[in-house]
């Protein structure tokens, strides 16, 4: 099939109004705009402004009403507990009416902020499209941040009230969230004062009396009600996602209702080839913006079937339970990161546990999240015999900002490049000046304003922070903080991020932050964190540390307490496993830290003595250190 890309593409660019007017016709709106884009609103702008609608009727009722009633709408597939359950979409909205009612009688109201703080069960998709109903705006946290981060966002969403399970399951250890959860309210200036807690069977726990709901119990009582959807105005927020931003201030990306819905909708037919009816999987986490977009929310869109899977690649129980949850639900397409590849590829390098399954239902593997590696795409494409498919997008964006849009017919394949920008999506290359650079040359990747549907309109409550960090540098252009390069056929190649953003399988962790919590430690008089290449997790934190002077106690037992510091503050997803203690960090004349020289050493990359520096010895005693622990040779 020869592909529409390039017809698509330019018709987007020669009206791009009459292009996101056209595609907002696949979704149901209570009331209809005023203009496509109102550019007065809003840091650079607002979709379908005057529009009314209601994400969650577009989700679910809608699908119910049009004959998909008793279509499975969600499987939930539990690998950690070898239990499954599919839900139709008339029992989910059944069941997004009952919390919606346990809500509203609760007190949440429209625009209200609610904080999910869930393991991966269907109850946690249940809770985001409830508060979508009603209007409240649901931020969903990560349940591998630590107590400290769920409170840093409690305090900036300020919630009305947190839904949470009692626990998560992690292979072969059960993570108790509601001591994590007490802690943060305890933590948080901002004092919540109802919580509906989920109480799972592994890890019972007792409610605080007064605040504290059991979640099965309320619903139960209120099964049977229904909660007519609200009509939001389209730029209303639907969500708040906090992401890691140079700080340890997390940055709350927005999402609103209308752009969310059609730029969403959208990409299901265009760049995943997956319409009404289909199974859908994508193999991350409802805390990630991967999660939200395409586990909980544009299946629904469209009525596909959308797969929540409790698990991991590997280890639950074995590398071929991808190819189980593929064969036993007939998935189409299924996204995920690299990092899932690699780990099965290490585990099952001969793919062994591929032919003991049927796959005949897949025909797509999309990877996004972090650099694909050509290895693991190859690896992938002649085990799995279908297209993989490289993808390019951010948490800001909520959709691909670049892909292979199988949907339009394929482009022809560039190992190393999520091949071309998607509609809406002006992707150029500038140098530091702000000047375009040559096809083919590095430079900073920039999206000329305005972004399209669906990506942030702003951060939340923090416009100046949206623009100091997003469109100040490069005037009329979102600045991506990645590096990368545009080659003469329009292919897109991003190549590393040019801030203090690292990517730990798939997770996106600042070490901005992580340096924030090592300078916490008594001991510690200064550090620098890095990113250091993984052959697994693609990259891993490594924490270089100078201690105070006068300080007698063991390094180790220094090292051994960071450790536990960013664990206990940041969280276990953060993989922060290497704290060295070094005599001095490199650093320029001006006293900057030489971050990227010294994550070339640790990298054994080709570097250059950097003009600037103050005492060049001081890479020597660097490169001793990781000599000293053998670290840096990319653990083969
Ligand atoms: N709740 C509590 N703890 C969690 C958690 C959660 N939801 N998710 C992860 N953790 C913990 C893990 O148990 C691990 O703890 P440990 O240090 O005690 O072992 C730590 O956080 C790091 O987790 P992770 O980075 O997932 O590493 P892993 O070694 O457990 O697994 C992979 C490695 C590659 C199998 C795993 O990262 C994976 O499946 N990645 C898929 C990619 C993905 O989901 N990306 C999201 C964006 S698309
Ligand atoms: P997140 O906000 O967690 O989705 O992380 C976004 C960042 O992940 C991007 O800015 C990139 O640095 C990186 N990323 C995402 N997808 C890709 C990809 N396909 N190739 C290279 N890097 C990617």
């Amino acid at each position: 099939m020869t592909s529409r890309y390039n017809e698509v593409y330019q018709e987007w660019q020669a009206a791009p109004m009459a292009f996101w007017a056209h595609a907002a016709v696949a979704i149901d709106w209570s009331k209809p705009w005023d203009k496509v884009f109102d550019a007065d609103d809003g840091p650079y702008g607002r979709w379908y402004a005057g529009a009314e609608c209601n994400t969650c009727h577009n989700a679910v009722d809608r699908h119910v009403q049009n004959g998909r009633a008793d279509q499975v709408a969600l499987i939930y597939d539990s690998a950690v507990t070898g239990t499954q359950r599919k839900i139709t979409y008339a029992e989910l909205l059944s069941d997004i009416n009952a919390l919606a009612a346990v809500l509203t009688d609760k007190g949440v109201q429209k625009g209200d902020r609610v904080i999910i703080y869930m393991a991966m069960v269907p109850e946690a998709v249940v809770a985001m499209l409830a508060c979508a109903r009603i209007g409240a705006v649901h931020s969903v946290v990560f349940g591998g941040f630590a107590a400290h981060e769920l409170a840093t966002r409690i305090d900036d969403a300020k919630p009305v009230m947190i839904i949470a399970t009692s626990c998560g399951l992690e292979p072969g250890r059960v993570v108790a969230y509601k001591p994590m959860l007490d802690k943060a309210i305890e933590q948080a200036v901002h004092k919540v004062k109802t919580c509906l807690v989920l109480v799972r069977s592994q890890q019972p726990h007792a409610l605080v009396e007064g605040r504290d709901f059991d979640y099965a119990e309320a619903v139960a009582a209120a099964t049977g009600r229904e909660i007519a959807c609200a009509a939001v105005k389209a730029t209303d927020p639907l969500y708040i996602l906090y992401t890691s931003g140079t700080t340890g201030q997390p940055k709350g990306v927005v999402r609103d209702n209308g752009g969310h819905l059609v730029a969403l909708a959208w990409s299901m037919g265009a760049v995943y080839d997956t319409k009404a009816g289909d199974v859908f999987w994508a193999a991350s986490d409802i805390g990630w913006a991967v999660g939200h977009s395409y586990i909980a929310y544009a299946p629904l869109f469209i009525g596909a079937t959308s797969i929540l899977y409790e698990g991991k690649p590997v280890g639950t129980p074995d590398a071929g339970t991808f190819w189980r949850v593929i064969s036993e639900h007939k998935v189409k397409v299924l996204f995920t990161a690299p990092t899932a590849f690699r780990a099965i590829k290490k585990e099952d390098p001969k793919g062994e546990f591929i032919g003991k399954y049927d796959l005949s239902s897949l025909k797509y593997l999309f990877l996004a999240g972090e650099r694909a590696d050509t290895d693991t795409i190859k690896w992938a494409e002649e085990k799995l015999g279908v297209p993989v498919i490289d993808h390019w997008w951010q948490t800001e964006s909520g959709w691909p900002m670049a892909a292979n849009p199988a949907g339009l017919g394929m482009l022809p394949v560039k190992y190393g490049s999520p091949t071309v920008p998607m509609p809406g999506y002006d992707v150029q290359v500038l140098d530091d000046a702000g000047h375009p650079v040559k096809r083919g040359e590095l430079g900073n990747i920039v999206v000329k304003l305005p972004l399209p549907p669906a990506c942030l309109p702003t951060l939340w409550n923090a416009d100046q922070r949206f623009r100091d960090a997003y469109v100040t540098e490069f005037p009329g252009y979102y600045k991506t903080a990645d590096a990368g390069i545009i080659d003469e056929d329009g292919y897109i190649y991003i190549m590393s991020r040019t801030d203090d953003i690292i990517n730990v399988a798939g997770h996106r962790l600042s070490t901005g932050a992580m340096e924030e919590v090592l300078s916490s430690h008594p001991d510690v008089a200064e550090c620098a964190v890095i990113g250091i290449a993984d052959h697994l997790k693609g990259q891993v934190p490594c924490g270089f540390i100078v201690l105070k002077s006068g300080v007698t106690r063991a390094e180790s037992e220094i090292e051994q307490d960071c450790v536990a510091l960013i664990r206990d503050k940041i969280g276990p997803v953060a993989a922060f496993k290497m704290a060295l203690t070094a005599k001095r960090l490199p650093k320029t004349r001006s006293g900057k830290i030489l971050r990227g020289t010294m994550q070339k050493i640790a990298d054994r990359e080709p570097w250059n003595m950097p003009a600037t520096i103050d005492d060049p010895a001081i890479l020597d005693e660097i490169t001793a250190v990781l000599n000293a622990r053998g670290i840096g040779v990319k653990n083969d």
